[in-house]
């Protein structure tokens, strides 16, 4: 998907898809940073779009590893299917479906849960996921998420035990890092 259709599904829907480009290379470093990814069994994306940050996951996450993209957006949801290998399943549906997307599947540990969810979310998604949110990082799942303004970060995300992990300049706009455990 070009950025061209990137900035079009911006201009349709600025709360859900809440940036005019994709993240850049070095933003996607930056959200892996530190992690074990080698040794990693499941994980989660939330908010994937064009896959900014699968692409970097698909490099660096071992064979036998297994990552659910969970997109609301349908435009995106073909380009991530055929363009990541069978480690990767792409469910269309909101975030807050977590909790039952990993029930089904029998899922009791995530290693890591990579969001690009805007802050804008609705407050019932947000209620809704940040419940299972904290539940998965009370039991050890990493957490890393980004945003172009840190100083709401505290008011949105008020629940959670965060650290400011990276700056990353170069990226449009520039974006703060933060992560659980
Ligand atoms: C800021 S974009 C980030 C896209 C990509 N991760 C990146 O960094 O380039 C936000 C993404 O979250 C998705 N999104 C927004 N609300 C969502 C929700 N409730 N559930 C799942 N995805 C959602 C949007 O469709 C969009 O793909």
């Amino acid at each position: 998907m070009s950025h061209r259709q990137f900035l079009k599904l911006f201009l349709k829907q600025p709360n859900i898809n809440a940036s005019i480009i994709p993240s850049s290379k070095q933003a996607a470093k930056g959200m892996v940073h530190g992690l074990d990814l080698g040794n990693m069994k499941y994980v989660v994306e939330l908010g994937p779009g064009t896959g900014a940050f699968t692409d970097i996951l698909s490099e660096n996450l071992p064979q036998n590893c297994k990552v659910l993209l969970v997109e609301l957006e349908e435009e995106y949801i073909e380009p991530l299917q055929k363009r990541f290998d069978d480690r990767f399943e792409v469910v269309r549906c909101s975030a807050c479906q977590l909790s039952s997307l990993l029930q089904e599947r029998g899922i009791d540990h995530v290693d890591l849960v990579i969001s690009g969810l805007p802050y804008t979310l609705p407050e019932e998604v947000k209620k809704t996921l940040f419940k299972t949110l904290l539940k998965l990082t009370h039991h050890g799942t990493q957490m890393r998420w980004f945003t172009y303004f840190p100083f709401l970060m505290k008011k949105h995300y008020s629940d959670f035990q965060m650290k400011k992990s990276c700056f990353v300049l170069w990226n449009f706009p520039p974006m703060w890092i933060y992560s659980v455990n």
